[in-house]
């Protein structure tokens, strides 16, 4: 496996995909929706908010504030349009009709204008006999089930007040003697005011257990600069953000642990303002299926760019050959603060292209894994075709530099990438397609 990652890099590195840089933006569309002439609170709005929003905007939940009930939601009425309109809410970032997805969470043109114009005309609340009754959450603490695995911090981790974001990355050993065959990972975050996401990466090589021992503070696990864990994982369960249901692999597939590999979970942590203490617990779910396949990342990556200070839409492009006949479970795009957009499809052998996904609002914060809805089959010959395009002027909110400077490939947040994470096993079970 860590041969592929090390092919797929070095593949991009010395541009045997035949890598471009053009520069071009992603077009606009406009669509024309149908509004009721009075929106209201009771009739239009709480039933979108409580399909979309209260499943992370309820008391003790992940969103900083609730929205649940006519006056919470009435106190933010501007800033709910606002952050509808923009796509900022909820975080789900993948296009509409581009891809398919397991547990998608988006409005629809037709939310958005409602909850537009519920904002423009004062948020009435109309008739509260018609509101809907809030949904119950369960309140057990895995909504998954009950795992065959909990890992969780030794001790809590200190976080100091303020300061950059930390990544730190935790060694964990299942001890297993024999291949243990994961279906899916959950997390609950030990402090949810500190806690940003958490990816489950794996080690076979051991070298985090070295990274560890070397780190210069006492706390357990170490650092690691935006993203990376310090090495090449053979292997990743998956990622974990506020509110993203936990996915299982398909039948007959699951990420496989060998003896001695390692887990490292990469806890993503922002600083709250006061000290802040953690310590996320993690829940893994065994295979008791027998498994064919084991699901492996790949990294299409293309290292050999450089944004040149300004660039409003600067695209960076490439395509990755699949190695051998795969299929493909989940994508995920990744690119840091200057990234705007990200699109990418499969060109099979014959020249047909399927769709995997594209971000158009790019958010380094809602970085998400998709899961397709049909695991896609390929054969070995397709191509990852991916398209992303970046925003270095100074328009660009997030840019850490000013005035903007020549930025490349690197770790740092502050330096870029040009990644997706594809997960995908090798030989078919998949849909076909041609
Ligand atoms: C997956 C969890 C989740 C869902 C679903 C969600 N939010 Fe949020 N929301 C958050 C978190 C976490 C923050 C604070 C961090 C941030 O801004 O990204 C936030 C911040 C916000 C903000 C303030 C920041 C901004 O971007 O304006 C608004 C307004 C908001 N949400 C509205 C909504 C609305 C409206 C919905 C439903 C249509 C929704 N959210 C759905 C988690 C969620």
């Amino acid at each position: 496996m860590s041969n592929m990652i090390k092919t797929a890099i070095m593949c991009a590195a010395l541009g045997f995909a035949g890598l471009l840089s053009l520069q071009t933006g992603p077009k606009a569309t406009t669509v024309k929706v149908e509004t009721p002439e009075k929106v209201t609170y009771a009739e239009h709005v709480a039933p979108i908010i409580n399909k979309h929003c209260i499943s992370c905007h309820r008391p003790g939940d992940v969103a900083p504030f609730s929205l649940v009930g006519f006056d919470a939601a009435k106190k933010q009425h501007t800033m709910i349009a606002s952050a509808a309109d923009a796509k900022r809410m909820p975080p789900w970032k993948a296009v509409e009709g581009y891809g398919d997805f397991k547990g998608e969470n988006r409005l629809s043109a037709q939310e958005i204008a409602i909850l537009k114009k519920w904002s423009i005309q004062n948020a009435a609340r109309g008739d509260a006999k018609k509101e809907p009754p809030t949904p119950v959450f369960p309140k057990t603490e895995w909504s998954h089930g009950t795992p065959d695995k909990v890992l969780q911090l030794n001790k809590p981790f200190e976080l100091e007040s303020e300061g950059p974001d930390v990544y730190r990355n935790f060694v964990f050993d299942l001890g297993n003697t024999e291949d243990v065959y994961i279906k899916a990972m959950d997390v609950r975050p030990g402090n949810k005011a500190v806690v940003h996401h958490v990816i489950g990466f794996l080690d076979a090589s051991g070298r985090s257990v070295q990274l560890e021992k070397n780190s210069p503070d006492d706390q357990d696990g170490y650092s690691s600069s935006g993203g990376g864990i310090g090495l090449i994982p053979s292997g990743a369960l998956g990622g974990w953000a506020p509110g993203v249901m936990v996915q299982e692999t398909e039948p007959g597939v699951a990420f496989k642990v060998s003896p001695g590999t390692k887990i490292v979970l990469q806890i993503h942590y922002h600083k709250s303002g006061k000290p802040e203490r953690d310590q996320t617990k993690v829940a893994l779910y065994y295979a008791k299926e027998k498994i064919e396949r084991t699901q492996e990342i790949f990294w299409a990556a293309n290292p050999m760019f450089r944004i040149p200070p300004g660039a409003k839409s600067h695209a960076v492009n490439w395509s990755t050959p699949l190695p051998a006949d795969a299929t493909i479970y989940t994508v995920m795009p990744h690119m840091h603060l200057l990234g705007k957009s990200m699109k990418a499809h499969v060109e099979t052998p014959q020249g047909n292209k399927i769709p995997l996904v594209w971000v158009d609002s790019w958010d380094f914060n809602w970085q998400l894994v998709y899961t397709l809805k049909q695991p896609l089959e390929v054969k070995r010959g397709s191509k990852l075709v991916v398209n992303a395009v970046y925003d270095n002027s100074t328009e660009n909110p997030n840019n850490p530099n000013d005035p903007p400077r020549p930025i490349t490939w690197g770790e740092e947040t502050t330096d870029e990438m040009a990644l997706l994470v594809v997960g995908y096993s090798v030989n078919g079970g998949g849909r076909q397609r041609r």
